[in-house]
């Protein structure tokens, strides 16, 4: 249902960050885009929703498609209303206002009885957004300002969920409450766009996982393929020196490793 081909994106007319990416989402899936920091994630993401042009960035080449709708040529507000939320890096609460506006926000311009009906739902599965409906955002703690954020995109009910880095800076007993909520998400149809640092955790809940650097797509499969492979494992998974090395350069080493030996 998204898909996207051979995408190019440039910052500022000059710094090319997108190499031809190609990646689909299909319907009812959870697709996970997995990559280091720099990689071109959120850039990806600003393609989709259409807010390249708030960062000066521009599509050079390809094409992104969304149920039969040219995204490159729609406004972001026509994405919003074909289905597509976004939940940003960094979560973007609106810390002074209550969390009940902050979903209202989130509902555009839904009907007042899909609002209300859709505020008692959100708020029996997160009691503590229901008991603080009131109270300024800004007070929630960490965690529950994520599941906010996720939630506030859920007020428009979208088909189409992109996600950027829910689990940032989540203590790991929070992070596997976002994962449940990714989980049950996707039990209501709606497909997920993951962008994640945390390959554990996006790999233990995505249907299919693309691998991100320098622009490009270097590596795609099924979430099990993904576990299995070894140079995942090392470079990803936590026990290599991941930070140092891009997941090439671990793939170039073993191979001269193999040669050597
Ligand atoms: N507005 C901008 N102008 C110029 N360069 C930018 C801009 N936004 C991002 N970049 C550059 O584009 C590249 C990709 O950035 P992007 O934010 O898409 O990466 P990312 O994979 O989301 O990284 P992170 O994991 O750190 O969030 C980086 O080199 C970044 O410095
Ligand atoms: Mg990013």
């Amino acid at each position: 249902m998204l898909d996207i081909a051979h995408l190019e994106v440039v910052y500022h007319g000059v710094v090319l960050v997108l190499r031809g990416v190609s990646l689909h989402v299909p319907q009812g899936q959870v697709v996970a885009l997995l990559g280091p920091n720099g990689a071109g994630k959120t850039t990806t993401l600003r393609a989709v929703t259409g807010l390249l042009d708030l960062h000066e960035g521009r599509i050079t080449k390809g094409t992104l498609s969304y149920g039969g709708l040219d995204l490159a040529s729609v406004r972001p507000d026509e994405i919003v209303a074909s289905g597509v939320a976004q939940v940003m890096e960094g979560r973007r609460i609106l810390a002074d206002l209550t969390v009940e506006e902050n979903l209202k926000a989130g509902a555009h311009h839904a009907p007042r009885g899909q609002i209300r009906d859709d505020l008692e739902k959100h708020y029996a599965r997160f009691p503590v957004l229901g008991e603080r409906r009131h109270r300024a955002a800004g007070y929630l703690s960490g965690g529950e300002q994520q599941m906010l954020a996720i939630t506030r995109a859920l007020m428009s009910r979208p088909k189409l969920l992109l996600l950027d880095e829910p689990s940032l800076g989540l203590a790991p007993r929070i992070v596997a409450e976002v994962a449940d909520l990714i989980r049950e998400i996707r039990s209501e149809g709606v497909s997920i766009l993951l962008v994640e640092q945390n390959a554990a955790m996006a790999l233990s809940l995505c249907d299919h996982g693309y691998i991100m650097e320098n622009g490009q797509i270097v590596l795609d499969g099924s979430a099990d393929t993904l576990k299995a492979n070894e140079d995942i494992q090392e470079f990803y998974l936590g026990t290599g020196g991941g930070d140092e090395h891009s997941f090439r350069e671990v793939k170039h080493y073993r191979r001269r490793k193999r040669w050597l030996s």
